[in-house]
């Protein structure tokens, strides 16, 4: 099969930005005064404006032509029905069941995978409940004030974000932490303020063999045993995990033992099992709203033309700078504070799907797939790296996310919040042009000299692109939809560069590697085995390790 970047719709595209090139978007925006409208969509509690992109009337027709010429209506039906499209895993794709809200069924196999998602909401809904009225206890009878969810990557970002996200929404009573790092630091820092007694870990792990996730678990049952006795230690851990047989040889009792399937990828996994430490710090009905949430977007991409679905043009947007204008990243601002761990979390989403360079033919490709997704909360990325967003050589597309009414209205803080997220979109937008700064400077009253050499520092080119969302109010419900959105915008992406963007092959060497040099770092020989470097480092460390 023919690469992407072989078709007609890919050379047109290629023609028309040589175009566009030539444009300004504050051109554009002088010339149509329709352009917010013709931009934006609103759904429910979300507008999505992306007018302030390098696009003219030509722009998104030819990028829909890309998308149809792939059959992604056909591709994105595939995935809802279950089709096994992680070709390389032989697996199916279903975390959208997940959140599924409707009487339909979802085969895998054949088999209706909904009664099984039901059962294991319900099976988290009356232990919620138990942690909340106090009816579980912990092995020495006394209630539990605090859970640990030990896990790393999508058993741990997804949870971790959507907790703070939703900080409030959090029950009274219940403090829920999150463990990922290996490093002692991590897990010690946090125990040292815990009491054993009234702690409870949740194990999430969909291999339940993830190395990090296993020593921070053996490190906590250890903790709890020396405060609990033996026999009645099951009260302090439950498990989220596709893998019984290992939560069982962890000592893990089965009937606390929360199941989740192959077709939940761990970076999509937050609506199912693994989402349990959400439930525990905002509730099992605030949980479900957010599974809402979701459910409404996956409607909205499943049934919307194309032209008015926000994951649909957030993708060709996204296709569009990274292998038209070769530009290489990608950054999220949300100007929320809650939303500070969002970034984190796209990185993996994004990241671990769309970077990689085979196809789904197994053959090489030429064109760049996943950008590099970065950011930070805003205000604060303003005060450090928005000079090089503003006026750096490369052109970095920007996301902006803010909320309408904050869940915390302190005089005037948020109208201040969202006067800098406007002003910076309309900054890189327009920027400042050389007769702007000229007169400035002279209204400041600096001599011709100062003027001729201070001028080329403080124009601004602006032309720089950015989409802009506004949530009405972070909601479980407005988050749900959130997320969502950014899960098909990297679905549809990776359908365009013919990419599997559910395996994460990528990751492996790295871990067969570490098994080794841990063998040798545990050794008490002079290790000669690797190259010069590998070899210098361990034997290094091992000379200074005390
Ligand atoms: O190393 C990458 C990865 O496999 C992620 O895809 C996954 O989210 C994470 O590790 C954790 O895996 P597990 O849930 O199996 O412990």
């Amino acid at each position: 099969m023919e690469l992407i970047s072989k078709s007609k719709e890919w050379r047109h595209l290629q023609l028309h930005k040589a175009e566009i090139a030539k444009l300004h978007v504050k051109d554009l925006f002088a010339a149509d005064n329709h352009r917010f409208d013709k931009y934006s969509i609103k759904f429910h509690d979300i507008l999505f404006d992306y007018s302030k992109n390098l696009i003219n009337n030509d722009t998104m027709p030819l990028l829909l032509e890309l998308a149809k010429s792939i059959g992604l209506r056909h591709k994105i039906e595939e995935m809802f029905a279950g089709e096994k499209i992680n070709s390389t895993e032989n697996r199916a794709v279903l975390h959208t069941a997940l959140r599924n809200r409707s009487d339909e069924p979802v085969y895998v196999d054949s088999e209706n995978v909904m009664p099984q998602i039901y059962e294991v909401l319900d099976h988290m809904k009356e232990f919620v409940e138990s942690i909340h009225n106090g009816s579980w206890l912990g092995g020495s009878g006394l209630q539990i004030t605090d859970v640990v969810n030990i896990g790393i990557g999508g058993s741990d970002l997804g949870p971790a974000m959507v907790v703070e996200a939703l900080s409030a929404y959090k029950v009274p009573n219940l403090n829920v932490h999150f463990v990922s790092n290996v490093d002692a630091s991590d897990i010690q820092s946090l125990l040292n303020g815990l009491n054993p007694e009234t702690t409870l870990f949740i194990i999430a792990s969909k291999t339940f063999t993830t190395q990090e996730t296993i020593t921070n678990a053996l490190t906590a049952k250890n903790w709890i045993l020396k405060s609990v006795p033996k026999d009645k230690i099951e009260n302090h851990f439950v498990a989220l995990s596709t893998n019984e047989k290992a939560c069982i040889d962890f000592g893990i009792n089965p009937k606390h033992m929360f199941q989740f399937w192959d077709w939940v990828g761990g970076r999509y996994s937050l609506w199912s099992a693994i989402g349990l430490s959400i439930a525990l710090a905002i509730g099992f009905d605030n949980f479900e709203d957010l599974l809402a949430g979701a459910y409404e977007m996956d409607l909205h991409f499943r049934e919307t033309p194309f032209e008015r679905n926000i994951p649909v043009i957030m993708a060709l947007l996204g296709i569009w700078y990274a292998n038209f204008f070769d530009l290489a990243s990608h950054a999220v601002i949300p100007y929320d504070e809650y939303l500070k761990k969002f970034p984190d979390f796209l990185q993996q989403l994004d990241m671990e799907s769309n970077g990689k360079y085979i196809d789904k033919n197994s053959v090489k490709i030429d064109y760049k797939t996943g950008p590099i997704v970065w950011g930070t909360i805003g205000t604060n990325s303003q005060h450090s790296f928005f000079q090089l967003i503003h006026q750096g050589t490369q052109v970095i597309p920007v996301d902006f996310i803010a909320c309408i009414n904050n869940h915390n209205e302190l005089e005037n803080h948020h109208r201040i919040l969202l006067s800098n997220f406007i002003a910076q979109t309309e900054a890189l937008m327009k920027g400042k042009s050389e007769a702007e700064v000229l007169a400035e400077l002279k209204a400041q009253g600096l001599d011709d000299k100062q003027i001729k050499s201070l001028v080329p520092h403080k124009v601004f080119t602006g032309n720089r692109p950015t989409n802009t969302i506004l949530i009405k109010k972070l909601t479980p419900s407005a988050l749900g939809k959130l997320i969502a959105m950014y899960e098909h915008k990297v679905f549809v992406m990776g359908c365009i560069w013919n990419i599997n963007s559910f395996d994460q092959w990528g990751v492996e060497l790295g871990k067969q590697l570490a098994k080794e040099v841990l063998k040798d770092l545990e050794s008490d020989e002079k290790i000669y085995s690797h190259d010069s470097s590998t070899n210098g480092l361990i034997n290094y460390i091992k000379q200074y390790k005390k």
